[in-house]
């Protein structure tokens, strides 16, 4: 949990739900706009932003070129979690939950021509082991650069805590997700991969066909999962009580395993 503060200043009042955006310069803005005291703050997506006026969620971070006589910095969406007055006060950053992201490969998805199930039933198991304080997801062709530039992006610029991505881990010839996230990933766990595989083996010699892949990148776990809805719940089945964990170990908790009841 951080405990940084920030002095922000909201030029309009924004309803419950409203989305803001907040820079350390509000030269080329939008007008309904936060600007703060702080040129680099280090926010991540899901950090809440408290104050006496109100309070906002992170949503999403993109960053500002050099400029118009403003050196580079980001700019984040936020989204207004009640009705914030306008004014200028302090907020303090708070975390409490986790972030998750899941992308769905699909080149039929992208166009719109199918309707996705898999992502959706990700956000919904997961919600029902880890509590998430944010869900987004992301339907891309399955073209390697693209889900490189997406996982690298929502890993280290955005701070996402898990991201898991369906389909495209098969023979086919587009089938790109495994080699997409061996390009990036720091630390690789066969033991992920491993669970998964016996859990597909365990319903149907077809689970043998998929090449999923898991690792850590950054402050975030990466882990490929096949396409249909059925093979998402199977996959996932072994991996949701190990994602605490995994997470709290990735993030830099010091305690010792071996005091675990459960190991
Ligand atoms: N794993 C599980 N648990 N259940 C499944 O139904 N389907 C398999 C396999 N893994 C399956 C599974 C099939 S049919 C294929 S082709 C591969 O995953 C690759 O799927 P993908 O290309 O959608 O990633």
């Amino acid at each position: 949990m951080s405990c940084k503060k920030l002095n922000l200043t909201l030029t309009a009042p924004v309803k419950k739900g409203g989305l803001v955006y907040l820079c350390s310069d509000s030269g080329n803005l939008p007008p309904l706009a936060l600007t703060m005291d702080t040129v680099r703050p280090g926010l991540r997506v899901g950090d809440r932003l408290g104050g006496e006026s109100g309070a906002f969620m992170v949503r999403s971070a993109v960053w500002l070129p050099e400029g118009a006589g403003a050196s580079s910095r980001p700019l984040y969406q936020l989204e207004a979690m009640e009705d914030v007055a306008k004014g200028s006060g302090e907020f303090e950053v708070s975390r409490t939950g986790y972030a998750l992201a899941w992308i769905t490969l699909s080149d039929k998805g992208a166009r719109g021509e199918r309707v996705d199930e898999s992502g959706p039933l990700v956000g919904k198991l997961v919600g029902e082991i880890l509590e998430l304080n944010t869900v987004q997801g992301f339907i891309i062709p399955d073209e390697t650069a693209q889900l490189k530039g997406l996982l690298v992006d929502l890993a280290l610029n955005q701070g996402f805590d898990l991201i898991l991505t369906t389909g495209g881990t098969g023979v086919a010839p587009r089938d790109v997700s495994p080699e997409a996230t061996l390009a990036v990933i720091e630390k690789r766990l066969p033991g992920y991969e491993r669970a998964m595989t016996a859990a597909s083996l365990a319903k149907t010699p077809h689970g043998a066909i998929s090449r999923a892949v898991a690792g850590t990148l950054g402050n975030a776990l990466i882990v490929n999962m096949p396409g249909s809805p059925k093979a998402v719940a199977e996959c996932l089945e072994p991996l949701l009580p190990t994602f605490r964990h995994t997470l709290e170990k990735l993030q830099g908790d010091p305690s010792d395993c071996a005091a675990l009841r459960n190991g």
